[in-house]
């Protein structure tokens, strides 16, 4: 099993995911400070694989936390849920992961525990938690969305939503690949190289490759050409954010794929768990959109691309409205549309089995 981000004595243990496929490097983190920082450099990406690494980077925190007192611990804990939430803006399973935590100091409190120890040891069981429930919830996505992929399908892929964007195992669009596979079916993927970060071609590519399933990588630019000669069955991508209304936030370029899907009359399936719904945000206009460093798009690693001084942007995601999805896979079922009434159903089961 790839293991994205692992919870060890020594810190928060981390697979650099900007070195791949040329080197193998983990990293161990012993601050939240580092985890943080390492959210943002992209050591570790992917809408769960973020919300993982920024609960164990608060539990890793608290842990450290001098104070004697709650409110010591909470002043401390409040400030490092400031610097974890100004990371990455879009993924919201950073959010959400924050506010389990909160939860947790919350909780404790109103049981009256007075020993700051004990609520240190409950926010790393938290952050364990929260890792467990995202190897688990992928399976889920993998065995619900398994179903929607025909024997001997090609699927396309948009960024890498596998087992290194989220706590590891299975992932979410490559979970539906690999659930899948797991069902009997014989399933290949393309994947497109996705610009600028090249998560499709270092990634999907890398991680496909190890476990046997056939992949082939393609420009971005080369999706519509190989629609048009009908080599593509359906698209799966994962998601950062999936507002209210089912519009759905990922990776840049997945707007164009969905765009082309819909011309050549081919299945559209965005799969994320539950966390990668948020209720609060009504449509895909409200969902904060990450602008990276010029840099990511001027050049590659230390290659310069473009002249010096020529303006660029570099907008990390994109937001493919309601109407361009098939059906958005989720760990509780699959939804359809009208989204608004089978995500907010998804959600209400979700609800009542956590409490
Ligand atoms: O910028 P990244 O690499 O963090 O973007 C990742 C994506 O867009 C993924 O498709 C998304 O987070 C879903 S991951 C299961």
């Amino acid at each position: 099993m790839i293991k994205t981000v692992e919870w060890t004595r020594e810190g928060v243990r981390m697979l650099d995911q900007r070195l791949l496929p040329n080197e193998e490097k983990y990293l161990t983190l012993r601050s939240y400070e580092e985890v943080a920082d390492a959210i943002k450099q992209m050591v570790v990406r992917g809408a769960p694989a973020i919300g993982v690494s920024a609960a164990m980077g608060l539990a890793l925190g608290a842990s450290q936390s001098v104070g004697t007192s709650i409110a010591d611990l909470e002043f401390d804990f409040n400030f490092m849920c400031k610097v974890m939430e100004a990371t990455r803006p879009t993924a919201v399973n950073l959010f959400w992961a924050v506010e389990r935590m909160r939860g947790v100091i919350a909780k404790a409190k109103q049981e009256g525990v007075r020993d700051v120890e004990d609520i240190k040891q409950r926010l790393t069981e938290e952050a364990l938690l929260i890792y467990n429930e995202d190897i688990e919830a992928n399976r889920a996505i993998g065995m619900f969305g398994g179903k929607l992929i025909p024997d001997g399908a090609t699927v396309l892929t948009h960024c890498n939503a596998g087992a290194l964007a989220t706590a590891g195992d299975y992932g979410t669009a490559l979970g539906v690949v690999r659930g899948a596979i797991d069902a009997g079916k014989r399933v290949a993927v393309i994947a497109d190289e996705t610009r600028p970060f090249l998560q499709g071609a270092r990634l999907t590519a890398w991680e496909l490759a190890k476990d046997n399933i056939p992949v082939t990588v393609i420009t971005d630019n080369m999706a519509g050409h190989i629609m048009k000669q009908g080599k593509i069955d359906c698209v799966v991508v994962g998601a950062d954010r999936i507002a209210a209304n089912g519009d759905a936030a990922n990776k840049i370029g997945t707007y164009m794929v969905a765009v082309l899907a819909q011309q050549h009359h081919i299945p559209f399936y965005v799969a994320a768990p539950l966390s990668t719904v948020d209720l609060s945000t009504a449509t895909g206009d409200d969902i904060p959109i990450e602008q990276r460093d010029a840099k990511e798009v001027t050049h590659v690693r230390e290659h310069q691309l473009t002249p010096d001084g020529v303006e660029v942007h570099n907008f990390a995601f994109d937001v493919t409205p309601n109407e361009l999805i098939a059906a958005i896979i989720t760990d509780r079922g699959v939804a359809r549309p009208p989204y608004t009434e089978s995500l907010r159903t998804l959600s209400a089961v979700l609800s009542a089995h956590a409490s």
